[in-house]
């Protein structure tokens, strides 16, 4: 593997991401557990109060979890910028994060307004805290990654102002909700979520998945293009609100996102085809679902684009948002971690080998820390969650509740396999250690 542009001695200790990445399957799970007990009303429509909490267990609890735990690890390694007192910042926004995520979903599934605003405050304050730690040691981006680090952290601070916005009025004011809820869930998913996705793609599908580069003009300015992109079509989706342009205008603002992310899809799966190792590798086969989903995503937004009828319909919404959290989101963060989990894991085998004055002590090589065979287990159950959440969202009667036993299952599976590789960390350390 070719380690070029990280800084590996830099990396925090292995405590610090790990508290995140151990965490978040319990939320998908509970997510999926919610859908299931609820029923085909989750996949009825967008407003209502269970998909608001699933929805949340997922983009918070799941992804926004392991985001967190994936920056900490990374501003150091990627963008040479260390987080002072990095384990009290990671004890402190994890603990905030698992405390707000129940709360606030809790808030909407009961419509309880004080349960929901302390959740919203206590999952600010964490997400706060983390752009405050993370923005600090970014002051001076030195490397492409940390400006790009640096772009995705300033659209969660736009999420997170127009969450706490929107969560001071849920229940009060529902006529000038929809334009402010678009505008939250845009710059969660594709500005916090999808850049900083991007981001990390650049450095380490080449890494982990030996193909090559990405074109320059991507690692350079396909981040950037975007966050401007995001802020145009904001500016017009507010203009639009106050009936200063046509709401034709807000649909074309939004074209160069679609684009940007429709190239990022396609040259993602392209650099796959041309990768030199040839053998089967489950990372590169959740990468090509989660691109996959992310350019068919694309393909149903340009559809309701052209068709606003068929936008309209609140399937369609429903559909892009599997297509985009489960399909795009959670697939290529699993297939991100059952490289960066065996990764990590070995790289502080390592380390507390030279720690303890014993360099040749044995490390098993990393394929034997996370299993190639379980996690193509876990790989399938994720299409069979992804195909029946879709198919879901048209026929939701007859599917809601098979699809969230199937996503319930993925994600405990993912879960058993996050476990099993941190077991292995204790039970070769300590040999190491005595
Ligand atoms: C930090 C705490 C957060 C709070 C307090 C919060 C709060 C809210 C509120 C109040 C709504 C509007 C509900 C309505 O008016 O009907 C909403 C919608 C939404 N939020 Fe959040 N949010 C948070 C974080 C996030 C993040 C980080 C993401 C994405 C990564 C996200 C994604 C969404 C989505 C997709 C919707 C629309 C749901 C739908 O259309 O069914 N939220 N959020």
């Amino acid at each position: 593997m070719d380690y070029t542009g990280l800084s590996l001695d830099a990396a925090p200790p292995l405590s610090v991401p790990l508290r995140f990445f151990l965490a978040a399957p319990a939320f998908g799970i509970a997510a999926a557990l919610l859908t299931a007990w609820v029923g085909p009303s989750v996949l009825a429509s967008r407003w209502t109060p269970a998909t608001l909490a699933t929805v949340h267990l997922l983009t918070v609890g799941y992804l926004s979890m392991v985001m967190a735990g994936a920056l900490l690890q990374l501003l150091p390694v990627l963008a040479g910028a260390r987080v002072g007192h990095e384990r009290a910042v990671a004890a402190g926004v994890h603990g905030l994060l698992c405390a707000g995520t129940p709360l606030l979903a809790g808030g909407f599934l009961l419509s309880d307004r004080a349960l929901l605003r302390t959740g919203a405050a206590l999952l600010v304050t964490a997400l706060a805290a983390l752009i405050l730690a993370a923005g600090r040691a970014l002051a001076v981006p030195r490397t492409r990654a940390g400006r790009g680090l640096a772009l995705a952290l300033t659209a969660l601070a736009a999420t997170l102002g127009l969450a706490a916005w929107l969560a001071g009025r849920y229940l009060t004011a529902p006529a000038s909700r929809p334009v402010w809820v678009d505008m939250h869930l845009t710059w969660g998913l594709f500005g916090w979520v999808g850049l900083l996705l991007i981001t990390v793609a650049h450095q380490v599908v080449p890494m982990f998945q030996m193909t090559p580069a990405y074109p320059a003009p991507s690692h350079h300015r396909l981040v950037p293009a975007l966050f401007l992109a995001l802020l145009l079509w904001s500016a017009a989706a507010g203009l639009a609100a106050r009936g200063a342009l046509p709401a034709a205008a807000v649909t074309f603002a939004a074209l160069p996102i679609a684009a940007g992310y429709g190239w990022f899809a396609a040259a993602t799966l392209w650099l796959q085809h041309r990768r030199r190792r040839r053998l089967p590798d489950v990372t590169v086969a959740y990468w090509r679902l989660g691109t996959g989903s992310l350019l068919l995503a694309a393909a149903l937004w340009g559809a309701g684009a052209a068709a606003p009828a068929f936008a309209r319909d609140p399937r369609w919404a429903l559909l892009l948002g599997v297509l985009v959290i489960i399909g795009f989101g959670v697939s290529v963060i699993h297939g991100m971690l059952c490289k960066i989990l065996p990764f990590l894991v070995w790289l502080h085998l390592h380390r507390a080998r030279f720690a303890a004055g014993r360099p040749r002590a044995p490390i098993p090589p990393m394929k034997e820390l996370l299993p190639e065979r379980a996690a193509r287990r876990q790989f399938h159950l994720q299409c069979l969650a992804l195909v029946l959440l879709a198919a879901a969202t048209v026929w939701p009667q007859l599917l809601t509740r098979p699809a969230a036993l199937a996503l319930a299952a993925a994600f405990a599976e993912f879960w058993r396999l996050a476990l099993g590789t941190a077991h292995r960390y204790r039970r070769l350390v300590r040999p190491v250690e005595e």
